[in-house]
């Protein structure tokens, strides 16, 4: 069963994100780039969120507020008993050996990805993130400061150019060649982008976001047309290989 009991067990402010935590009566196991559809006290519709972090029973959620859900979840005490829908969708697949993986976050975008870099690190591969935002104050520090001791090589862009490089993430990025395997998560246009620029030769994952009402491939209210057919983002998805896509 998929369906989970859980209790917010805390909420932390990290400036213009909050990081939720909440624990599962049921633990489980995920991989990186998988979601959660979270209740939002009050409203019909579950939400849904990348699996940020997991640490037995505690599975994190970093969370950009948005409209009245993500308003209402930043509101949240911890004690407040909900349903989560867990795990979900598909996932990053891992790199080959000798491969190297370059991980690009457009904002938000860096937690479909920190548990894949997290599980890079485990495995030694040499972890490159390059993460986007509007400027310094966007980039909560607490992260930014576990990617580094966890010995990711982390390039921090932002668009006003007040910490790192100044631009948008996809003018910026490092050379790469057929060594290198992608992953993105981000906005729509930064994958959109990406799926252009980098070429064919080079593998490219990108993690989709899409409107989803149940998250479990039953309403149709997540999908995509693509050359091989109709796909349901929530769960052909939400990682696809650039080449699916295409
Ligand atoms: C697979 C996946 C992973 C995601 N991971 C994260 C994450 O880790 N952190 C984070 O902050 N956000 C994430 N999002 C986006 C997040 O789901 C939306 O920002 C959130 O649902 C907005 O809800 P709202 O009620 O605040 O906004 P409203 O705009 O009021 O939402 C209205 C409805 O539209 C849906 N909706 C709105 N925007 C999106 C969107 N971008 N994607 C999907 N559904 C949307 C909502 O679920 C809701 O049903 C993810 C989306 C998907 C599909
Ligand atoms: S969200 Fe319902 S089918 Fe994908």
């Amino acid at each position: 069963m998929l369906l989970r009991s859980a209790e917010v067990s805390s909420l932390k402010s990290l400036g213009v994100y909050f990081l939720l935590e909440l624990k599962v009566e049921r633990p489980f196991e995920s991989t990186p780039g998988q979601f959660a559809m979270v209740e939002v006290p009050g409203r019909t519709l579950m939400r849904p969120f990348s699996i940020f972090e997991v640490e037995g029973p505690y599975v994190r959620f970093l969370v950009k507020e948005k409209g009245k859900g993500t308003q209402e979840l930043k509101r949240i005490r911890p004690g407040v008993k909900l349903k989560a829908l867990c795990p979900l969708g598909k996932g990053f697949p891992l790199p080959e050996e000798g491969t190297k993986p370059i991980l690009l976050a457009g904002g938000v975008g860096i937690a479909g990805l920190f548990q894949l870099a997290k599980e890079l690190r485990r495995r030694f591969f040499q972890v490159q993130l390059l993460w986007g935002e509007r400027g310094a104050s966007w980039f909560p520090f607490t992260i930014v400061s576990y990617l580094l001791r966890l010995g990711v090589d982390l390039t921090l862009c932002s668009e006003d150019g007040s910490i790192g490089l100044k631009g948008l993430l996809t003018d910026l990025l490092p050379p790469f060649g057929e060594k290198n395997v992608l992953y993105a998560c981000g906005p729509k246009e930064m994958l959109e982008a990406l799926m252009v620029r980098v070429p064919s030769g080079v593998k490219l994952y990108l993690g989709l976001e899409e409107r989803m009402a149940c998250g479990v491939g039953a309403c149709l209210s997540c999908v995509l047309q693509t050359p091989s057919g109709t796909k349901r983002v929530c769960v052909d998805g939400p990682v696809f290989e650039r080449g699916e896509l295409l």
